[in-house]
């Protein structure tokens, strides 16, 4: 009997690099958009099979022996107290763009999670999925600051910060917002792994700590303004408040020529604010728009040479164009 789970895509509305520093961050939920874990017996004595199309139609070519998820497996079956011999096939589909900054490895992994304790016939918390994931992010990441697992497991839009070392528990609330806003979230089409950008911010800040420590706190206040901004409700500050964290992001050095020209795109035909959201370097950039402005500047980005573009109000479900 197959068993499946889901999980869904996210953003980071603010805050992202700093938040590896122990500054606040603010991420949603991309709940259209969402990864699938399918797990099946197979016959005794066979093992375990994972396989991950969209991971190799994405241009990643056949994933590397042994597969990043056998870990995560492993932690899962050992955290349900089942022997880590199993036999069981496991598929991973993901609608979430590999490394793109939409939480693709994190929504597989709390999939995964989900699916193997459904499978064996146990609940499983968000707050344990959360754990698990982050655990096995720490293998490809280095130093995940664990909001993107934590956003994927909750599926609540997020104020996220940091324990003060790995081991210890990160503080979150849900966020309280005023009015629904829309974004437009449009992918450069570049896949930058999160790694690679993170580890070059820590390059830079390992040479200039007091410099780049004054950037990480400016984004800190930048994500106080705009959790103040959303539970109260104004689109023209809180895109102005997402235009500077994006003037942070560029001085940290995780901007791009693709994601510039579609910040500056939205911006032209009328998006309150816009700014890239994950690691950058290529990935997804965000565009804060309105009912009046949505379409054209879907238009623009679309010409600006967005891969494809998510459409999502925040408390209400997102589209996918
Ligand atoms: C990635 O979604 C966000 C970063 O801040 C990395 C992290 O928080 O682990 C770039």
């Amino acid at each position: 009997m197959a068993t499946k789970a889901t999980a869904p895509g996210k953003v980071i509305l603010c805050g992202e690099h700093a938040v590896v520093y122990g500054q606040p961050a603010i991420a949603l939920p991309l709940q259209d958009v969402r990864a699938t874990a399918t797990i099946e017996d197979r016959p005794a004595g066979t093992g375990l099979a994972i396989q991950t199309p969209d991971i190799g139609e994405q241009g990643h070519g056949p994933a590397p022996t042994p597969h990043p998820f056998a870990a995560l497996i492993g932690l899962t079956l050992a955290h349900l107290g089942r022997s880590t011999s199993v036999d069981i096939a496991v598929t991973l589909r993901s609608a979430i763009p590999i490394a793109s900054g939409m939480g693709s490895g994190a929504a597989l992994g709390a999939a995964l999670v989900k699916a193997l304790a459904h499978h064996f016939g146990a609940g499983i918390a968000p707050a344990e999925v959360s754990r698990l994931v982050y655990e096995s992010e720490r293998v490809f990441h280095g130093t995940p600051s664990g909001i993107d697992n934590t956003v994927v497991s909750y599926e609540q839009a997020i104020w996220f910060m940091r324990g003060r070392t790995d081991e210890a528990a990160p503080t979150f609330e849900p966020l309280v917002i005023k009015e629904p806003f829309t974004l437009l979230i449009a992918d450069t089409g570049v896949r930058a792994p999160t790694h690679l950008s993170v580890g070059r911010v820590r390059e830079q800040w390992l040479q200039a700590p007091e410099h780049f420590n004054r950037y990480f706190a400016d984004i800190g206040a930048l994500a106080a303004e705009v959790r103040a901004l959303l539970a109260t409700g104004n689109a023209q500050r809180l895109g102005a408040a997402l235009d500077r964290n994006q003037v942070l992001l560029r001085q940290l050095g995780v901007s791009s020529p693709e994601l510039e020209r579609l910040i500056a795109a939205a911006r032209a035909t009328g998006a309150f604010g816009a700014k890239l959201s994950g690691a950058g370097a290529g990935g997804i950039m965000l565009a804060l728009v309105d009912t009046a402005s949505c379409a054209a500047v879907a238009r623009a980005l679309q010409e600006a040479g967005a891969q494809r573009i998510v459409q999502t109000t925040v408390g209400q479900h997102n589209v996918l164009f």
